[in-house]
């Protein structure tokens, strides 16, 4: 009897609940849009200060406005978000509260995500927004010792040509720069529009992301590996209309991003019981679990992850592969993949 007590309690040490182990397991973040983190509290407090014209009266108001039927609807929204930033502070304010969730839910590592002409458009020039993100990148890894590393991304609905201007703009910062992406309207965008200027970028030392496969087509994940010879997939859900893409995509070991939360609400999935996530896994895909645009989606990573593993099921040692993929598919060294791996595989 009293042998049999102590086991169950080993037992229940041992198999810490996966709630638990979701949000202290140590994990990486690799698509977030740090325009996607401008919660509504912020956006009023700058705003105000910088005094320029909201169309909301309360941050409630602003709350309700987050109702979206698909990426357009969402889109709109979140570039009029972002108008009200115009100062080096302002970046630096908003990347600190995004630094401040990670430490609280322990991601120890993000790759941020920015739209340099969603404020170039404006008038804000490149250099007052890369350095209030890049003082608040290096403030983060001491006082909460995460470490990051950015992606600029460009505006698939603008011309090839604006991009272009936009990598020019990069090119005094390009050590601070680790990757270039794609994002905004998908749907009658494709990777090939933008193959010229992520070719002169692969040239520049960029790493080239992309999104593909969120509303697009299977077509444009193949047009993102074959002609912008992408390294990793922002959200990629539709590569499962096609099972030889899906075979390319595990032999090649692409990983895929994926944002639970994001596809619940832009309506990517009905209803996250349907989320492929699980699927994804079980077809040997590598697949990672992110916040894309936390303020506006209702849950940083720890929500994600909290429920997806609900909807879905997951066990612990499906969270294990994710959180594993996080740091495997990561853009840092060997040596710094592999320093996060031995972490995880020592978490308890
Ligand atoms: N898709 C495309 N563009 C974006 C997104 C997204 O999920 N978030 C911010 N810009
Ligand atoms: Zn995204």
């Amino acid at each position: 009897m009293k042998f049999l007590h102590l086991f169950s309690f080993l037992k229940i040490k041992n198999s810490m609940n996966v709630a638990d182990y979701i949000k202290k397991v140590p994990k990486a973040e690799l698509h977030l849009h740090i325009e996607g983190t401008f919660e509504p509290e912020l956006m009023f407090e700058i705003a105000q200060r910088n005094k320029v014209e909201i169309p909301y009266q309360s941050v409630e108001e602003v709350k309700k406005a987050y109702q979206f039927s698909c990426l357009q609807d969402f889109l709109d929204i979140y570039y009029a978000g972002a108008s009200v930033l115009l100062y080096e502070k302002d970046f630096y304010d908003l990347t600190m509260a995004y630094f401040k969730h990670c430490a609280e839910e322990n991601v120890v590592h993000t790759e941020i995500m920015f739209d340099p002409q969603t404020h170039t458009k404006r008038g804000v020039s490149f250099e007052t927004v890369i350095n209030g993100i890049q003082k608040a990148r290096e403030d983060a890894k001491e006082k909460y010792g995460i470490s990051s590393l950015l992606i600029m991304s460009y505006l698939r609905h603008l011309s090839e040509e604006d991009a272009f201007e936009t990598l020019e703009q990069s090119l005094p910062y390009k050590h601070l720069i680790k990757a270039v992406g794609l994002d905004s309207s998908e749907k009658g965008n494709p990777p090939s529009k933008f193959q010229k200027v992520f070719e002169a970028s692969v040239k520049e030392g960029y790493v080239p992301v992309a999104h593909a496969g969120e509303e697009g087509p299977a077509e444009y994940i193949w047009e993102a590996l074959d002609l912008l010879k992408i390294a990793r997939i922002d959200h990629g859900n539709n590569c499962l209309t096609d099972e030889v893409l899906v075979k390319r995509l595990v032999d090649e070991k692409i990983a895929l991003t994926v944002c639970p939360l994001s596809n619940l609400e832009l309506q990517v999935v009905k209803n996250l019981k349907d989320h492929p996530l699980k699927k994804m896994l079980n077809l040997g895909l590598k697949a990672t679990v992110n916040s894309d645009d936390p303020a506006y989606f209702g849950g940083y990573m720890n929500a994600n992850f909290l429920q997806i593993a609900e909807a879905l099921d997951l066990t612990q040692e499906e969270i294990k592969t994710l959180v594993k993929n996080s740091f495997e598919y990561s853009l840092l060294s060997d040596d710094e993949k592999q320093k996060y791996l031995i972490q995880v595989e020592n978490f308890e």
